[in-house]
């Protein structure tokens, strides 16, 4: 999940997902723009700082480290303010330090940035010979050098920023104040995402819903090339190349997210925490449209086409790849068309055949993968219908997508994804009911015999949890290993690809997913002694092929984890063994999967990682 940047190595958090808030407002205590800040750790961060106005112009306070660092640094008792701008950092470009921490303030304009600068080292030259003196070895000073520059030349603010942004080249989320211009803070997004919060007498901008909960529930999310002049009055929205305002109509999102759910409520993570969410994330999902998915036809705006439907695309990354993966099964399975399903970071570099008729779904909890949205574009300009399932109200691929089926998951912050993949696949299967109901290829009686399952999950998942204390035994035993293997067949293969994915994201051991059928064609040659093989043998039909692969590794001297609702036909062959409850053959996933999670996360905690925060990783990828 590492990503390389026009800079270099970046890593899936880096620069780009440093974290933003500001504000503006009749008075309110500076502790508003640290908490903000604390609201925006998850997306890690190894640098901080805040700048805000006092009555005679901009005071700044920086720090490597923790928000605790910081805070040792803040006036004391904390000043009350109206207005400033705050900023976490994970430094790709330039050492974590607090001369490299942002907000970067040149003469009297202060700049925070989430993104990168790509045109940065020219700027930075050309700025240099004409005299700029740089303080900091980032990309994001060029920002308000320029800035500067034009506010020289006489011009006010607002062109001045507009003068200074035609000259950047990449992608970038900013917040600016300046010393001169009272009561307004600039907002602009061009690539990074930024969201807008609408307060009585205040405003406030962030880079993630969460930061801003306590505050407000109202937000527009900044479009990209538009820049919001945010007073405490009001907020005017433009077109970066136009001072001329544009409608807010239509553009602010009322989300049902609240601060609590930004909060542990006693689980030692937020990881956990979401674990455990995961019956009422599946069933809020399925309540939307459980009763009537005639009605979810029409407003995915399928009901007409479905008659020349013959094939779906699905593109993904990571986690909703593999919700992808299942769902193709769901799919295939319900309307007996083809699914493709695609990585979105190489659906366009694949030239993708995409015929009329084509309905190309994204799948993404964020909304703002980057490589997610490329494919999403790219289908839609070969002229795919585009339909995305999606957890964010308002993101950009819910924005762009001509439908929008969304999870009900609720605020995920832990970084590895659990709670939005069990909704994804709730909703995955929602659309596979849909679509086959509609195409004539389930039958009343399927349909009735399936939806009494489906109701059923939450209470399964809630049993599939309860394996909890027998999953953190094993767990144990298996923080010194350095490679796993996880083998499903069916429905349960992408389970196996996640659990593996969970394996190697949050404790670093090297785990891989395959189909069990596939072992013997390469991956067999990875067990000796010891080396634990998880498999997923919740499908009856397909219990003997999976015995024959346990004899396999068992002779190679492989340890057996068999995750199984049929104890009794594996008692004999596994080391370990966890049960879970059965379920429709179709559905299986949604069961499977718990314990992997669980796994995952034990072993981790055991081995003292970052749960919540592994190393190299951010919430969301926002560059390709
Ligand atoms: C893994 C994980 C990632 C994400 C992937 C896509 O635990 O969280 O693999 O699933 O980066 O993110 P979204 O779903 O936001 O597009």
């Amino acid at each position: 999940m590492q990503i390389t940047t026009s800079r270099g190595l970046a890593t899936r958090g880096g620069e780009i997902m440093c974290g933003i808030v500001g504000y503006v407002g009749k008075k309110d205590s500076l502790q508003l723009l640290f908490d903000g800040l604390s609201r925006l750790e998850y997306r890690g961060y190894d640098s901080s700082g805040i700048a805000f106005k006092n009555g005679s112009g901009i005071e700044v306070y920086k720090a490597p480290g923790k928000l605790k660092d910081l805070q040792k640094i803040l006036p004391k008792p904390l000043p009350a303010i109206t207005i400033g701008i705050g900023h976490t950092r994970w430094a790709t470009h330039g050492a974590p330090s607090a001369a490299n921490a942002h907000p970067h303030t040149v003469k009297g304009v202060s700049v925070v940035h989430n993104g990168i600068i790509e045109n940065y080292r020219e700027l930075r030259a050309e700025l240099a010979s004409a005299g700029h003196v740089f303080t900091s070895q980032t990309d994001t000073e060029v920002v308000p050098q320029l800035i500067a520059r034009y506010l020289d030349r006489g011009l006010p603010i607002e062109d001045a920023i507009r003068g200074a942004i035609a000259h950047l080249r990449g992608a970038y989320a900013l917040g600016i104040i300046h010393e001169g211009t009272p009561d307004t803070l600039f907002a602009i997004r061009n690539g990074s995402p930024l969201v807008i919060g609408i307060g009585t007498d205040a405003q406030y901008i962030a880079s993630d819903v969460p930061a801003l909960l306590p505050y407000t529930k109202n937000f527009i999310y900044l479009e990209d090339r538009h820049m919001a002049v945010l007073r405490s009055s009001g907020i005017d929205l433009k077109h970066i190349e136009s001072p001329e305002p544009l409608q807010l109509e239509g553009k602010v999102v009322t989300v049902n997210w609240t601060s609590e759910m930004a909060e542990k409520q006693g689980y030692d993570h937020f990881m956990l925490k979401e674990i455990y969410e995961q019956p009422q994330g599946v069933m809020d999902t399925l309540r939307e449209w459980i009763d009537d998915t005639n009605k979810l036809m029409e407003e995915m705006g399928i009901a007409s086409a479905i008659k020349d439907l013959r094939r779906l695309h699905i593109a993904a990354c990571g986690t909703s790849y593999h919700a992808g993966l299942v769902g193709r099964y769901m799919i295939e399975k319900f309307v007996r068309i083809p699914v493709a399903v695609d990585i979105a970071s190489e659906f366009r570099y694949m030239c993708p055949i995409i015929p009329k008729g084509t309905v190309l779904i994204t799948i993404t909890q964020s909304g703002e993968t980057a490589d997610t949205l490329a494919a999403q574009r790219e289908a839609k300009e070969k002229g795919a219908r585009t339909l995305t399932i999606c957890n964010a109200v308002g993101s950009t691929t819910t924005r762009e997508a001509d439908s929008v089926l969304y999870t009900r998951a609720g605020l995920e912050i832990g970084v590895a994804s659990t709670k939005a993949f069990t909704a994804q696949l709730a909703a995955l299967s929602l659309l596979g009911i849909a679509l086959g109901t509609k195409k004539g290829k389930l039958s009343d009686l399927e349909i009735q015999t399936l939806k009494p399952f489906l109701l059923d999950l939450p209470r399964l998942i809630r049993l599939a949890l309860q394996t909890d204390g027998a999953v953190k035994e094993i767990a144990k035993t298996l923080v010194d290993a350095k490679s796993m293997l996880y083998l499903g067949r069916g429905i349960n293969y992408p389970i196996a690809l996640e659990g593996a994915l969970k394996m190697k994201e949050l404790s670093y051991i090297h785990a891989e997913g395959y189909p069990a059928g596939e072992m013997k064609h390469g991956p067999i040659a990875l067990i000796e002694n010891g080396v634990p093989v998880v498999f997923l043998a919740t499908i009856e039909s397909l219990h003997e092929k999976i015995l024959s692969n346990i004899e396999e590794v068992k002779a190679r001297g492989g340890r057996i984890i068999v995750v199984t609702d049929s104890p009794a036909a594996f008692r004999d062959k596994a080391d370990d063994m966890i049960v879970v409850p059965s379920t429709h053959p179709a559905l299986v996933p949604f069961i499977t999967v718990i314990p992997l999670q669980l796994l995952a996360y034990h072993v981790a905690v055991i081995k003292g990682c970052d749960v919540d925060q592994p190393r190299n990783l951010a919430k969301s990828v926002t560059v390709e």
